[in-house]
């Protein structure tokens, strides 16, 4: 399909009746950038009700890893569907979960003997990591420690853990107690005085050791670290490179299990697996959902064997583990091994970072370029000096890329959050690149 393709200015007539009837229908808890209303879509290109055709940079909110509707994927799952369509693992057996259960463990970053646990979405792995790491200790340590700035999902254990907006938690308490928040290594915005982005990272272990440990809670009292690898929701935040090797460390001299939540940054999108292996840090429990199947519900929990010993009735989901999801998961992994994609990622978004950090030199609204992969972020500021976030020209650009056929979302206070499809071609990255680049020049100013 070819893109950008603007027939009839968004949202046309038939989006309009769609839009009407949702606010009708909806609760309306969301916050949706601009009025797409999708039809269909394929590889990284997005077809709204009208015939309009965008650049897809969003990839469904970084799920259509291997793009969408890649035939691979949508055979996997008529040929199931045709099989099983479900069989609950709380109580049965089935050797999908088994067979695909051992190309997901091929996947996972764990070096010795590992096991899996299976559920529908990002939140409930994280409830689920939060169980197994109190429940590995049979609840003697009740401590959780996130990050400020996380994102972890909107159920109670998981917004409990969440801390990237307000309105996220607001109205909601008392959340899950035991859960306590330190500064996440945001080095271009260090909340520590810090001239390297590894002294901020550094700051933050000194910060976590000398007040939360030594000040606020015994370390035999904390279960786990809970971190995204890179912040997603949060603002696409790269941490130090000393940073998850030193949290690593910390853990261990504590016995505290590192969870890692790679909902967002698993399945290929920085060009690795999972993000972890950028530092080639090992996590004890890790959470993988969003690309795991393509845009079917499935969550995995994957840990150390030794790690993941609740006991028998203590945990389970019904429809955790479906079989049509576990098929499109397999063809998931096939076709990231078979058609390079992790190369693809690294390749692609070298690139987009590349583009971007030449604006830098004549588009001063750009205040930081970060990412791996193809998980990029560009922060916008109003002035380099005093970096205030740029939020309605930030807003300017979103809304008017989607009305130039590039479709891309926000992510923290003033970040363009990039997460294409990892079978982007760099015909289309350029064609979006272009597009932004020039509403990057032509935003208006101090709106
Ligand atoms: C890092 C991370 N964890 C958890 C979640 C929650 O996933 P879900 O929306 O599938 O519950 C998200 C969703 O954006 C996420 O980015």
């Amino acid at each position: 399909m070819d893109a950008p393709f603007i027939r009839v200015e968004p949202p046309g007539p038939r989006a309009r009746e769609v839009l009407e009837k949702d606010s009708n229908v909806l609760m309306q808890s969301f916050v949706r950038w601009y009025p797409l209303v999708v039809e269909t879509a394929h590889g990284a290109v997005v077809e709204d009700v009208d015939g309009n055709r965008y650049i897809d940079f969003n990839s469904g909110l970084a799920v259509m890893n291997v793009g969408h509707l890649h035939p691979k994927v949508v055979s996997a799952i008529k040929r199931q569907a045709e099989k099983l369509l479900h069989y609950s693992l709380t109580d049965f057996y089935y050797k999908e979960a088994v067979e695909v259960g051992e190309k997901i463990k091929g996947i996972m970053p764990f070096k010795g003997d590992s096991r899996l646990f299976y559920a529908n979405s990002g939140a409930e792995t994280v409830e689920g990591a939060m169980k197994i790491a109190r429940g590995h200790f049979k609840g003697s340590r009740q401590y959780i420690i996130g990050f400020l700035g996380a994102f972890h999902g909107r159920t109670m254990g998981a917004v409990s853990i969440t801390a990237s907006k307000p309105v996220q938690r607001k109205w909601f308490s008392p959340l899950v107690p035991g859960v306590i928040h330190v500064p996440y290594p945001y080095s271009y915005r260090c909340p520590f005085k810090a001239e390297t982005p590894e002294e901020c990272g550094e700051a933050v272990i000194g910060y976590i050791e000398d007040w939360i440990l030594s000040k606020m809670v015994d370390p035999t009292e904390v279960a786990a670290f809970i971190i995204e690898p890179i912040q997603g929701e949060g603002g696409y935040i790269v941490p130090p490179d000393n940073f998850l090797p030193r949290l690593r460390r910390l853990a261990d001299e504590h016995g505290i299990l590192l969870v890692v939540d790679e909902v967002q940054t698993g399945v290929g999108r920085t060009g690795e697996w999972y993000a972890v292996n950028h530092w080639r840090v090992e996590p004890d429990i890790l959470t993988s959902a969003k690309g795991i199947a393509s845009g079917l519900p499935l969550g995995v929990i994957g840990g150390k064997k030794e790690v993941m010993d609740l006991p028998p009735g203590s945990h389970a989901s019904t429809f955790g583990g479906n079989p049509v999801s576990l098929a499109a998961a397999g063809a998931v992994i096939d076709i990231i091994r078979e058609e390079n994609l992790l190369e693809n990622a690294r390749i692609q978004g070298d690139y987009i970072m590349k583009r971007f950090k030449e604006m830098m030199d004549y588009i001063d609204l750009i205040g930081e370029v970060r990412g791996k992969g193809l998980m990029i972020g560009v922060e916008l500021v109003k002035n380099r000096e005093t970096k205030e976030p740029a939020r309605k020209e930030m807003s300017w650009i979103i809304n008017n890329a989607f009305k130039r056929g590039v479709l891309i979302i926000s992510a923290g206070v003033s970040t363009l959050r990039i997460a294409p499809p990892l079978v982007i071609t760099r015909d289309l990255v350029d064609r979006a690149l272009d597009i932004l680049e020039d509403l990057l020049k032509k935003a208006p100013r101090n709106v």
